[in-house]
């Protein structure tokens, strides 16, 4: 262990059962142990034999209890939060704030209720927003809340969105002027979690960018870095160039499987999470849904239009009908929702850390809350699977049919939010 300041760094870390005496907790006998030996933690079972064992980086060993067959173990694993870094921790549902940018859709903002929604969740662990310098009004509205509740734990995550007609002006000036603008926006003394985003691959300078984000964590002004809608490559390509990154935020739900071929297997391999929005695909994985029509006309909000298209890549309007029942199923068994469902099959994909959720009712809240404590049987899993194998999903890797300039995704899009927001 070394210490500096009042924090530890672990390194090297045994912890073994050496008796059982009184009401246990879990069912580990004499002589389990787990430990973490250079940056990997292992669960060892000696009195069982073949027991279980997972590894994983400490960054990346999650929020699954090694014995997670025990319900004690269960229940603890599925509201347990998930370490991105020593020292800092999520829990499973982070509470999206893009609903409440301008321009998502014509509802107003009524803040008293919002912050009330905020305050219920937080009261069960979903203490961590998630928003962007480009989610006009946003970053500000967040400020007032955590001005308005000083003294409770509010952690928030950010991005860092450089307009995409200016990314070859992109330099340690620009990244420093829109860190401050967040900083001075949210308030405190730095940010918790900054996701970058790159528009434009073929335009250089994402590393060089990557690279000036770094200086301002090692100068203080922000704690972890991340990205938000990158690829496998690019991902790997800033982390051999050894940008420390804990995170990566994707769209991943049942209808858009896309970070599982590529992005996954390498998030575990090398100690990052994946935050996943879109797991209830802008509030269409919900029984509301069952037996209507294929909307029409305009769609209420943005994540309804862009999730609407996800639906035609995922085999169209009557193979989600399909798949909404068989959700619909599932939940029946565990008297929850649809929604539930879908927001555990998305956490309980591989490398991933949290759902980010948007939440504008205190009903969506409440609900969603029921999926901390859900946990899905293999008889679910195998009804969902069934479903999703008739279901492609959108094609390539994460965030390629965005990038695209023909395909109806990029059509959607609003670009260069970045400096507009800074007027
Ligand atoms: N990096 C990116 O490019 C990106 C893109 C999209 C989103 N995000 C992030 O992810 C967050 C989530 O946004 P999203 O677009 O993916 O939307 P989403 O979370 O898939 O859907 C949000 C909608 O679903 C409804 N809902 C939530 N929980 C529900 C439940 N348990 N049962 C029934 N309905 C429920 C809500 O209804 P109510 O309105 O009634 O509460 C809300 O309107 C955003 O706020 C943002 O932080 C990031």
């Amino acid at each position: 262990m070394s210490a500096a300041h009042d924090e530890f760094q672990l390194y090297d870390l045994r912890v073994e059962v050496v008796a059982n005496r009184g009401r246990m907790l879990c069912r580990e006998s004499v002589g389990d142990y787990f430990e973490v030996r250079s940056g990997t933690i292992t669960m060892r079972h000696r009195s069982r034999g073949s027991g279980c064992a997972r590894s994983g980086t400490p960054r990346n060993r999650g929020n699954r209890c090694p014995g997670a067959r025990d319900a004690h173990h269960r229940e603890r694993a599925m509201t347990a939060r998930t370490v991105l870094a020593p020292g800092y921790d999520i829990p499973p549902v982070i509470i999206g704030a893009w609903q409440h940018s301008e321009g998502h859709s014509a509802a107003p903002v009524d803040r008293a209720a919002l912050f009330a929604l905020w305050d219920a969740m937080a009261d069960r662990g979903c203490d961590t927003l998630d928003c962007a310098d480009i989610y006009t009004g946003v970053e500000a509205l967040i400020g007032a809340y955590r001005r308005a509740r000083a003294g409770r734990r509010v952690q928030v995550h950010t991005k860092f969105v450089p307009d995409r007609d200016a990314l070859a002006q992109v330099d340690r000036a620009y990244v420093t002027r829109i860190i401050d603008r967040s900083l001075a926006r949210l308030g405190g003394d730095a940010l918790d979690l900054v996701q970058f985003h790159w528009w434009r691959y073929e335009v250089p300078g994402m590393i060089e960018a990557a690279r000036h984000l770094d200086d301002l964590r090692r100068a203080g002004k922000i704690r972890h870095l991340a990205l938000t809608n990158t690829n496998t490559a690019r991902t790997a390509a800033l982390l051999d160039a050894g940008i420390p990154l804990v995170s990566t935020q994707v769209q991943y739900s049942v209808l858009d499987r896309r970070p599982a071929a590529q992005l996954a297997p390498l998030a575990r391999a090398r100690g990052l999470h994946l935050l996943c929005y879109g797991s209830v695909a802008g509030g269409f994985l919900d029984a509301s849904w069952i037996g209507a029509a294929a909307p029409a006309g305009a769609l209420e909000n943005r994540s309804l239009v862009k999730y609407r298209l996800i639906i035609d890549d995922a085999g169209g309007w009557d193979a989600f009908q399909r798949l909404l029942r068989v959700l619909r199923d599932v939940g029946a068994r565990h008297g929850v929702g649809v929604a539930n469902v879908a927001q555990r099959w998305t956490l309980d994909q591989p490398a991933v850390g949290a759902v980010i959720v948007g939440l504008r009712s205190m009903a969506s809240a409440t609900r969603t809350l029921a999926t901390l404590d859900l946990a899905l049987d293999a008889a679910d899993r195998a009804a969902i699977g069934e479903a999703l194998a008739a279901m492609p999903g959108p094609a390539g890797d994460v965030y390629d049919a965005e990038r695209d300039p023909a395909s109806p995704h990029a059509g959607i899009i609003r670009y260069n939010l970045n400096d507009a927001a800074v007027r």
